[in-house]
Parts: C-alpha cells; structure tokens; sequence
C-alpha cells in the first residue's frame, strides 16, 4: 500500500510583483516539499482584500502568483493549487470556528493591532482574518504550516482553535498544525535600501529584486544597494547591508564565487564595487530560467487557467469531506 503523506498547506497572499526573498524563503522551499507532503497551495485572495486593493488588478494578481509558482518548478500533478475564492467551504468553516473564537484573543493579535492602527477605519475583516487562516488549514486536515515569524501568532490562535473544537465537540476531528521547517534555518533576507529591516515591497522597489527585473534594473538597484564604508575597518564584522549582499551571494552563487569573495573580505582586499558586480550577474544568471519560463506562462495563460480549475476539483473534493464531518458534530444536518 501506498504510504500516505503528511498534509502540508500554505497560504499565498496575491500581492503583485513576487521578490527573490520570496522566492528564495517561500517558493523554492515550497517546490523541493512537493514530493514529501500533500501540498496544498493556496492564494488567499479572501485575505489579500481584508486591506485597500484595487479590483481591477486582483485577478491578474491571482494569476501572476500562480504563474509564479509553476515557473518556479511547482508541479500541479502533484501539488494541489488553487484559489481560496473558488472553494466558498473556507469561508463557511470560518463562520463555524468564528463560534469558537473569542473576541478578546482577536483583538490581542499584533497584526490586527498594528492594521488598525493604519488604517483608521479597520474592517470587520481585518479582526477576523487570522480565524480565516485557521478554516484554511483546518479544512484539509494539514498538520504542517510553513509560514514566516510575522504569522506565528496566528498558527498558533489556529492550534488553539483546532484543540478547542475537538474538546467542545469531543471528536478528534482536526490535528493539531504545526510550524513546518522547510529550509535549516528562517532565511532572513534584508532590503538592499535598508538592511536593518526585511525586504518587502513596502520599504519601496530600490529595496528588493523583483523576479521579473531585467537585467539593468538589477545591476542598478544592486550598485546602489547600502554597505558600509569598507571591509578595511577594524571590526571583523560585517556590517548589515554587507552580510546581506554576501547571504544573497550564497544562495545565487556557486560554490568557488562564493568562496573566492569571501576570501578577498578576510584579506581586506575586497572592493564593494566588484562584489557587487559579481552579485549582480549571479542574481541575473540565477534568475534567468525562470524569467523564461514565466513569460511562456504568461504567454500561455489559458493553461494557467486550467491548472486552476483543476486545483479548484481536488480542493473541493478534500474540503467537501471534512466541512461534512465538522457540520455532522456540530450536529448541523
Ligand atoms: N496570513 C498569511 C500571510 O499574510 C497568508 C495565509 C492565509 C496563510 N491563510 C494561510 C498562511 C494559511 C499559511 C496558512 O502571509
């Protein structure tokens, strides 16, 4: 008999313009996982909405993350990926966890405090986004959730409301999801503009490389990345945006790059002006394939289309079946 594999599932938000540190922290891990898990990978557009967005960009968004994933080698036999939308089972599974939900343990959740402290007005939304998330894992039973440390508190409001349904209706009816360590250690890629922060597109575009820049932007927004005012300094080191620029040179590089820069920063001898050149045409060479591979996508978007529909059937069958026990114990019928 075929082993069964352990359920993992991951929440995307459509956001755009997708950067390396996305693509080196989330989707790449995502891709090497697929073939030890049952993945579902799902674009939370129900959530992308909960903050101010423009309507007539959201469904090319919704495509671009997908066309993201592909080119970066998911593999839609084996990964199930699909949009939360389509599946209207997430937001009924909300409504019944809202019922298990206090409103006190929402209203302590950082990321609601810090929304509504940027945007006045915060919706209803916002307050219920993290018991969302919780009807997203729970609805396929995932034991593994692979999120980064800004979204712990809300893993963890998950596992409390997965232990809480199964005391209240005393059936074992979800596992307990836990964080999923995908890669060694959280990859903490820093903004080129401003290494003490994280990259994101909120510090701005000079702050990261998208994966669809071209190989100008790059080079640009490389040279003009922050350093410090030279490896000749007495301290051994390195400044932030210098580690930065060497973890991305890591992770893009090969091996003997990788080593013989190192070695001219011991030595002292290293210019920022070369590493940052030879950094440059890494990203740009390590970027290439899937470059290619999404403007094919792009190029051919009814297939991306079709992936999605078919990710929607699988999605469907898998929630159907646990939105069915959840109501039979609940004693809805
Ligand atoms: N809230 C997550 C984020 O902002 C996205 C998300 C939604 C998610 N549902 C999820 C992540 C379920 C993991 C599991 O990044």
């Amino acid at each position: 008999m075929k082993k069964e594999k352990p359920i993992l599932f991951t929440g995307i938000r459509p956001t755009g313009e997708v950067h390396i540190a996305n693509l080196l922290a989330a989707i790449y891990p995502a891709v090497k996982a697929q073939d030890d898990y049952e993945e579902y990978l799902c674009i939370v557009d129900l959530h992308a909405i909960t903050t101010p967005y423009n309507p007539e960009d959201m469904s090319q968004a919704i495509k671009e993350v997908a066309v993201d994933y592909l080119a970066a080698g998911i593999n839609p036999d084996k990964v199930v990926l699909f949009v939360q939308s389509h599946i209207p089972y997430h937001t009924e599974l909300m409504w019944l966890l809202n019922t298990i939900t206090s409103v006190g343990e929402l209203q302590r959740m950082t990321q609601y405090k810090e929304f509504k402290s940027r945007y006045k007005d915060a919706k209803a939304g916002i307050l219920n986004y993290p018991v969302l998330m919780a009807a997203d894992i729970l609805l396929y039973k995932a034991k593994y959730v692979p999120v980064g440390e800004d979204q712990m508190q809300h893993l963890e409001l998950a596992r409390d409301i997965a232990k809480r349904f199964n005391q209240t209706f005393k059936k074992e009816v979800f596992p307990i999801p836990e964080l999923a360590k995908l890669t060694e250690k959280p990859l903490r890629i820093k903004a080129l503009n401003n290494p003490k922060n994280k990259m994101s597109k909120s510090l701005g575009p000079k702050s990261y490389i998208a994966i669809a820049d071209d190989p100008d932007t790059i080079r640009r927004k490389i040279s003009s990345a922050v350093t410090d005012t030279g490896p000749s300094q007495d301290t051994e080191k390195m400044s932030a945006g210098v580690a930065n620029l060497f973890l991305l040179l890591r992770l893009t590089a090969d091996e003997k790059t990788y080593n013989h820069m190192e070695e001219h920063y011991k030595n002292k001898t290293l210019k920022y002006v070369e590493l940052k050149a030879v950094l440059a045409e890494s990203i740009i060479d390590f970027l290439k394939p899937i470059q290619e591979k999404r403007e094919e996508l792009l190029d051919n978007i009814d297939y991306v289309a079709k992936v999605l529909s078919e990710g929607r059937e699988k999605a469907y069958h898998k929630a159907g079946q646990v939105i069915k026990e959840v109501k039979e114990v609940m004693g809805l019928l």
